[in-house]
């Protein structure tokens, strides 16, 4: 039974809940894909730094091609983020043919159709189920639970820094900057929170799941942005009087040949299931010509529940390699079709 081995990008907050759920959960991978899975090697800025589990120092190294040339390493797990650096790793591994799990959606959003691109060439695997909405399964959902639909909308809450810190301005009154930082302190907010403030982070969601949902490809420079940086505690207080909650949503819609899709602060009224959606939970909802209304919720970031996205892709990569059918997978490919926009 030989072990399958793993090169992990990055040690921090998502890398961190990775190593914890393999090694913690072990046994139980190791009945499902029928052989050990060992993080064999670990990419990290400064191999000094203090960390809150123990590893073993040998696995570190601050030199990415030390895990990219290696040929012992079968997959590689990308959680260090980053976007044209970071492309250059993913690019060059796939040429090394190693499968990559990632839970970078700056990336994919970006150069996701290039990547998958490259994999398929290189009968690779490249899965991404953590880049959106953390814990909630939805790339998966929307690419194999739809298959059989034709969805034309899918709206939500993406972003798990904006509506924890949504929630504590409405029900605390607490200060947009305090709550801010406490995102920052639990691991929720991107290395530049602005990113989530300004409504960036769920506009690169949003176009990943308007591509797969809507089976077109979808530009992030089509998708309409509005973060949350201008929006006060009285504007919150203000329409929680008039019975409204302040969401950051995300709406993505298909009519015919023309999409939609935009992510700005939107009042909700308090009766609506998506005005109780609270901290860092995300909620999507998904609308298929044939399924109706469907909801999935969960928490949005954080370690753990990220780390369980990023896991159960790399079962499902190894499983793959036991059935001998990576990168044959249409199913996490991006359509080369472009549907009409508003710029268009
Ligand atoms: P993080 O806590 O900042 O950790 C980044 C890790 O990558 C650190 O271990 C850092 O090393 C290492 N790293 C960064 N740049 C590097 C470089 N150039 N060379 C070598 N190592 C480098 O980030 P995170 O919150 O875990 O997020 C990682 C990725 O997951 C991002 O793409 C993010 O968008 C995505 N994501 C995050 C969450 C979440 O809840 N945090 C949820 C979903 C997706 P050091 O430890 O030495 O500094
Ligand atoms: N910064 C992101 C968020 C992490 O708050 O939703 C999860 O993608």
């Amino acid at each position: 039974m030989k072990a399958i081995k793993v090169g992990l990008l990055g040690l921090g907050t998502v890398g961190t809940g990775v190593v914890r759920i393999v090694e913690g959960h072990q046994e139980d991978l190791q009945s499902q894909v029928g052989s050990p899975i060992v993080i064999e090697q670990v990419l990290v800025q400064n191999k000094s730094k203090a960390r809150s589990l123990a590893i073993d120092p040998g696995k570190l190294t601050e030199d990415p091609w030390d895990i990219i040339h290696n040929p012992e390493i079968d997959v590689i797990v990308e959680v260090m983020g980053g976007i044209e650096q970071t492309k250059g790793y993913i690019l060059e591994a796939l040429a090394n043919g190693k499968h990559i799990v990632t839970a970078n959606k700056d990336l994919m959003a970006l150069h996701g159709p290039e990547i998958l691109q490259k994999a398929q060439q290189h009968g690779c695997d490249v899965l991404y189920e953590a880049s959106v909405a953390g814990g909630i399964p939805i790339i998966r959902t929307l690419i194999e639970g739809f298959s059989s639909d034709r969805i034309t909308k899918i709206m939500g809450i993406v972003n798990g820094t904006t509506n924890y810190i949504l929630t504590k301005m409405s029900q605390e009154g607490a200060d947009y900057a305090d709550v801010l930082k406490e995102a920052q302190a639990l691991g929720y907010a991107e290395a530049d929170p602005t990113s989530d403030v300004e409504g960036l982070d769920a506009a690169r969601k949003m176009t990943i799941l308007s591509t797969l949902g809507f089976r077109a490809n979808v530009a992030l420079e089509d998708v309409d942005v509005k973060g949350i940086s201008a929006v006060s505690r009285e504007d919150i207080q203000y329409a929680k009087r008039l019975g409204y909650e302040v969401k950051l949503l995300g709406i993505a819609e298909r009519q015919d040949d023309y999409i939609s899709v935009s992510v700005q602060p939107t009042m909700v009224k308090q009766s609506h299931p998506i005005a109780s959606v609270n901290g860092v939970f995300n909620a999507v909802y998904v609308y298929g010509e044939a399924v109706g209304e469907t909801m999935f919720y969960g928490p949005g970031a954080g370690e753990l529940p990220t780390a369980t996205s990023v896991v159960a892709d790399l079962v499902a990569v190894v499983k793959n390699l036991k059935l001998g059918v990576n990168g044959k997978q249409e199913l996490l490919s991006y359509k080369e079709k472009k549907l009409k926009t508003d710029e268009q």
